[in-house]
């Protein structure tokens, strides 16, 4: 049974997920959003990219990571994937009855930001041609020209830790062209991959190019739902929270990529296959 007083809550974690490495651009904010929070991050490596997978294959892998992440305790999830949300969030709900976090492609506040009236998203194929983006798209898209690009090959750069290199600029330069052709001055990331290659975003896009991702957004949602259901660790002893990390990536680039992406060198432990 789930713990119900804050309390009581502290050492029950919350579980992320992503199909990689991507969800801890998202575990970050959460992080210092909720710093006596514990967390486990599950990366689906092994399964990476999501992007290009038929919507089948990502509900079985979500399910199969909520189970994991449920059986170790999780109270609450948070789906810290674009394609994944759009493609399962669905499922996961009528599944579970815990709280669960999902994200979505900035439109929004990138229609109330940008001055061109162009708006450009970066996300994968499989969240830019789901029906939830589509249905963002008419709620907060109508104002202004959103235009879209699949970004392939981009995700497998940062599961490799490639965050610099010249093939992943080629690629970034492949994929922003477009839309600063077009007029965009804001861009959304919209995969949480992308957080991790900002500064050759902005290198690329120049200073006058606002861009915008939602893992603070998320790590706020998560925050007032945990309240909402009384489950937000408070810390009595104001202990930090554990940050517990699982991947089914080969053990040694888990270890060194999860490491390079979260700033400091951490354990990883085996995520079942
Ligand atoms: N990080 C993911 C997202 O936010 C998925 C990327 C992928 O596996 O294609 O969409």
């Amino acid at each position: 049974m789930l713990a119900t007083s804050p309390s009581a809550s502290q050492d029950i974690p919350v579980g992320v997920f992503d199909s990689g490495v991507g969800g801890l651009s998202v575990l970050a904010h959460i992080r210092q959003a909720l710093p006596q929070q514990s967390l486990i991050y599950a990366a689906d490596s092994l399964h990476a990219p999501y992007g290009s997978k038929s919507q089948a294959f990502i509900v079985d892998r979500s399910i199969q990571l909520s189970d994991f992440l449920i059986s170790r305790g999780a109270k609450a999830l948070v789906v810290a994937c674009n394609t994944a949300t759009a493609a399962a969030i669905g499922e996961l709900r009528r599944r579970y009855a815990i709280p669960i976090v999902g994200m979505e492609p900035a439109v929004k506040p990138a229609a109330a930001a940008t001055r061109s009236g162009v708006v450009g998203v970066l996300a994968t194929s499989g969240t830019l041609l789901s029906a939830q983006f589509a249905a963002l798209l008419e709620s907060y898209g109508r104002q202004v020209r959103v235009e879209t690009q699949a970004c392939i090959g981009l995700v497998e750069c940062i599961e490799r830790g490639e965050l610099q290199g010249a093939a992943t600029r080629k690629l970034l330069q492949k994929y922003i062209a477009p839309l600063l052709e077009a007029g965009a001055d804001t861009l959304v990331l919209g995969c949480t991959h992308y957080p991790f290659l900002r500064p050759l975003i902005e290198d690329i896009a120049g200073p006058d190019v606002v861009i915008i991702d939602t893992g603070a957004a998320v790590a706020r949602q998560l925050k007032h739902r945990l309240q909402d259901a009384n489950l937000l660790a408070d810390g009595l002893a104001g202990r930090p929270g554990v940050t517990a990390f699982w991947s089914n990536a080969d053990a040694g680039s888990a270890q060194s990529v999860i490491s390079l992406l979260w700033g400091k060198s951490v354990e990883v432990l085996r995520l079942p296959d």
